[in-house]
């Protein structure tokens, strides 16, 4: 996939009037609905200053969540207006009370250069995630440009992420600019060694991912709840950790790719394991290949973060993807917390696929540490995976 795409700097915006699909799917807090982390909408500002500096009318849109049945006030965009207002240092944020209705048209109708306007939810149409042709229209019709900068939902191809892009001449923001270039870059043309560090719970959402880059990376070393997977399907026995049997061919299919390939598959050799899936539980040490009937793995243990902690040393990239354990207890969270500290000791360049890695690096107070944090969690997932993003793919090539 061509991921050399023209960008805002490419087209003249000047008194135009820009559709900007950002990624404004914030945390909120459950209770007040405050936003609690705005690092999305912190990196969708340099795309919007460049094209209000630029003297265009800015009609931003977004979703938040996942709303079902059409408008619900939980779901609504007003705190990110209100978010955005302040980013922006006060300046009015006009927030229109639907998608493409009566008041968002008059709104964008209204618009002058420099000002902007954030749609509703655009999940508040039922035609979004279907990728409907007259809510792409509609949406398109509002505009003379289409800019897109969420890069965390590329890998939708829904009306507002993809299907308005056909209507108008359609470039990218500095931010999925910036994203494609460091991943893209790392995939295409790496610092060798490129390490790929894998974790999570599951194999089967990785499968893609660990297949594809046994075709570029030279290490991959994997964490989390998926290693009980490939411990079992090497003939370990794994008590009662996650276990997903379907895909113990698939682990070692994997397993004969990266031998065939000279790739360096680690897999955690000791494990820190717990009776029940509880903060409280007691940790005891484990042979991954070895984890007693009853007890179930939590977290990589210091033998195997030793392993792992200097493969990362002598990468010259590296690419996390999962946490390495039950992170959220802290008991359990020293085997992520060692990965995240060898990635910020490292001379390697560092890129954090998004998602909970993300989470981890931020709660343990690396982000600043690491070259590049994605802001996409799935969409940062499909790009390793190598598939095509139908919210790339829309975009003008260069
Ligand atoms: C994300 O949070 O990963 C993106 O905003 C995509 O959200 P979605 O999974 O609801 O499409």
């Amino acid at each position: 996939m061509n991921y050399n795409k023209k960008t805002v700097k490419d087209i003249d915006v000047k008194g135009k009037k820009v559709l900007l699909r950002c990624d404004f799917n914030v945390p909120q807090d459950k209770a007040t609905g405050a936003i609690t982390d705005d690092k999305r909408i912190r990196a969708a500002l340099p795309t919007i200053q460049y094209l209000l500096d630029q003297g265009a009318a800015v009609i931003a849109c977004s979703h938040l969540g996942k709303p079902k049945n059409g408008p619900e006030a939980k779901f609504s965009l007003a705190p990110v207006a209100k978010r955005l207002s302040e980013l922006l240092e006060g300046k009015e944020v006009i927030m229109a009370a639907d998608v493409v209705g009566e008041d968002a048209k008059a709104k964008a109708a209204a618009l002058q250069p420099g000002q902007i306007l954030l749609l509703e939810n655009t999940r508040f149409e039922k035609g979004e995630t279907k990728n409907d042709p007259e809510l792409a229209k509609a949406m398109a019709s509002m505009a003379e440009v289409y800019v897109s900068d969420a890069f965390g939902a590329v890998h939708r191809a829904h009306a507002s992420t993809a299907g308005a892009a056909a209507h108008l001449p359609a470039v990218s923001g500095f931010l999925i600019e910036k994203e494609l270039d460091i991943m893209g870059k790392a995939l295409a043309d790496p610092k060798r060694p490129l390490v790929a560090i894998l974790g999570g719970s599951k194999v089967s959402s990785k499968i893609g991912v660990i297949n594809h880059l046994l075709d570029i990376a030279d290490v991959i070393i994997i964490g989390g709840g998926m290693a009980y997977t490939f411990a079992k399907a090497q003939g370990g026995s794994v008590g009662t950790s996650l276990l997903e049997s379907d895909w113990l061919d698939y682990c070692n299919e994997m397993i004969a790719k990266a031998k065939e390939k000279g790739v360096k598959l680690l897999l955690p050799a000791d494990t820190l394991c717990a009776k029940e899936f509880s903060a409280d539980a007691e940790p005891v040490l484990h042979d991954t290949m070895s984890i007693p009937d009853g007890m179930m793995g939590m977290d990589i243990g210091p033998k195997t973060v030793e392993e792992y902690s200097a493969a990362v040393k002598d990468a010259g990239t590296v690419i996390w993807n999962g946490p390495m354990g039950v992170f959220e207890f802290p008991k359990f969270a020293e085997g992520t917390r060692a990965i995240a500290t060898a990635l910020a000791g490292t001379d390697a360049i560092t890129i954090i696929g998004g998602g909970d890695s993300a989470a981890a690096v931020a709660q343990m107070g690396f982000a600043d540490k690491m070259t590049h944090i994605s802001t996409g969690g799935g969409a940062s997932l499909e790009f390793l995976e190598g598939k095509e993003l139908p919210g790339v793919a829309c975009l003008l090539d260069k």
